[in-house]
């Protein structure tokens, strides 16, 4: 105690602060990107090595997740992630949730793949800000959740060819940016939910039971 009177002690403050302020605090922040990162490429299974080779979370300097293949930062020397691009990866696995942990993402594509299984209820506390969410071409299945009606900053919603059942959730007409829709080929049935957009009867098409505009009227 002694040791930490006066001088010492300042000294002891500022050694504590530079510390603080010079590691740990930018280390914090970009590590839940370097943890999203490492959760999907754990919980995916990649058959053709396609992140295998190039996803190496042994250099975790800043930026180094910028040249992951499929993955765009906001600015390359900051491990903020803003995109994440995995189409046509031969990729397997359930949804990632922990894609939770990518806080800045707004563009998520997993198209032509093999995900399946259905998309967790809770989807809007995952990936809230996206602004682009492209599933379409996997083998996703259960019923749309009505939550992805919280994702407010949708402009792009493709579930096109994948095998959702079920009704579309009402509450995606709620979704007052979306400007791109479609669940083409999947098994839904039900009335179409009111959009604000006008969507055409191909990004309807190929279900055994929808109907409403674009598509022909339900029989009530
Ligand atoms: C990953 O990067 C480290 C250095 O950052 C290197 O030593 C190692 O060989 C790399 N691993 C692979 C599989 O490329
Ligand atoms: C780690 O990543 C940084 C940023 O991408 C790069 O400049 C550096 O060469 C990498 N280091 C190793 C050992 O691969
Ligand atoms: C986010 O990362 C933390 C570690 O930084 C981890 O404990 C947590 O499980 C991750 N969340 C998800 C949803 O994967
Ligand atoms: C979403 O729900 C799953 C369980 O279905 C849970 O494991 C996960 O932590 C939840 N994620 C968030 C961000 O709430
Ligand atoms: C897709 O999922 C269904 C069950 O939902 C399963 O029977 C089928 O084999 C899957 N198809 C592919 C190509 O994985
Ligand atoms: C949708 O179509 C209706 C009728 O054709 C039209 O009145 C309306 O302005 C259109 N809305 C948009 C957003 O294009």
């Amino acid at each position: 105690m002694v040791l930490l009177k006066g001088r010492s002690f300042r000294l002891f403050l500022i050694v504590v602060f530079l510390g603080l302020s010079l590691c740990i605090v930018p280390i914090r922040g970009d590590e839940r990107d370097v943890d999203c990162l490492r959760s999907i490429w754990e919980s995916v299974e990649d058959p053709y090595h396609y992140l295998k080779s190039t996803w190496n979370f042994s250099n975790i300097s800043k930026g180094a997740i910028c040249s992951f293949t499929g993955v765009e930062c906001w600015h390359p020397d900051d491990n903020k992630v803003l995109n994440v691009k995995l189409g046509n990866m031969k990729l397997k696995g359930s949804f990632p949730l922990g894609l939770a942990n990518c806080t800045s993402l707004t563009g998520l594509d997993l198209s032509n793949n093999d995900f399946s299984g259905p998309l967790p209820s809770n989807i809007s506390k995952i990936v809230v800000y996206l602004t682009a969410l492209d599933l379409s071409s996997n083998n996703f299945s259960g019923q749309i959740p009505a939550d992805l009606a919280e994702c407010k900053y949708l402009n792009v919603l493709n579930l096109d060819h994948n095998q959702f059942s079920g009704q579309i959730p009402a509450e995606l007409g709620l979704l007052n940016r979306i400007k791109t829709f479609s669940v083409a080929n999947n098994l839904l049935s039900g009335p179409i939910p009111k959009f604000q957009a006008n969507f055409t009867e191909e990004d309807f098409a190929n279900n055994p039971g929808l109907c409403g505009a674009p598509l022909p009227p339900c029989n009530i």
